[in-house]
């Protein structure tokens, strides 16, 4: 799946759709270039999910916690991850679980710690907007575009 979005607005509004499809045990990782929309499409899923207040990026502290009622969401970002040591102290792997959703930039970074994720999100910026392509990669992943799919025509 591709989409065109022409600006910042259109990223939000991206990522408030997505947070209809997506629930508790996902996890999705965002690729792309410094400044192509991931933290922006994060804003917009939260968003989605209800949660009103500043969403700021994680990029100095790896990681930043939500909790929107009974869920939480986990927002990381591994742009300046070290080692893996520091990803087994910091208990990241216990984040990843059926009552938690993830999301990731920058998740080459961390290598292989990380498990497949269910939605992979493809930046790449085009004239003055971007362009983000969604694959999935397990079963949920699929399940989740081919909802997405069926109820937007
Ligand atoms: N569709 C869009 N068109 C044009 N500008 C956009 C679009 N989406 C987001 N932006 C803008 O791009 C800039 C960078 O966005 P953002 O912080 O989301 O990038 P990022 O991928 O998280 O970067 P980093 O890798 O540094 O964390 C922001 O100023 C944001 O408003
Ligand atoms: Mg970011």
């Amino acid at each position: 799946m591709s989409h065109y979005l022409a600006d910042d607005a259109a990223t939000i509004k991206f990522g408030n759709k997505l947070a209809t499809y997506i629930h508790p045990g996902i996890t999705i990782h965002l690729l792309g270039n410094l400044g192509s929309g991931k933290t922006t499409l994060t804003r917009g899923i939260l968003r989605g999910l209800g949660y009103p207040h500043a969403v700021k990026s994680p990029t100095y502290n790896l990681v930043e916690i939500y909790k929107i009622s009974e869920l939480y969401f986990y927002h990381f970002d591994f742009y300046r991850f070290n080692d893996y040591l520091e990803w087994e102290e910091a208990g990241f792997r216990e984040y990843f679980n059926s009552d938690s959703i993830c999301v990731v930039e920058w998740p080459e970074k961390a290598g292989d710690l990380l498990q497949k994720p269910d939605l992979r999100c493809v930046f790449s910026v085009l004239d003055a907007g971007r362009k983000i392509e969604i694959q999935a990669c397990t079963g949920t992943g699929k399940q989740c575009l081919a909802h997405w799919k069926t109820t937007s025509r």
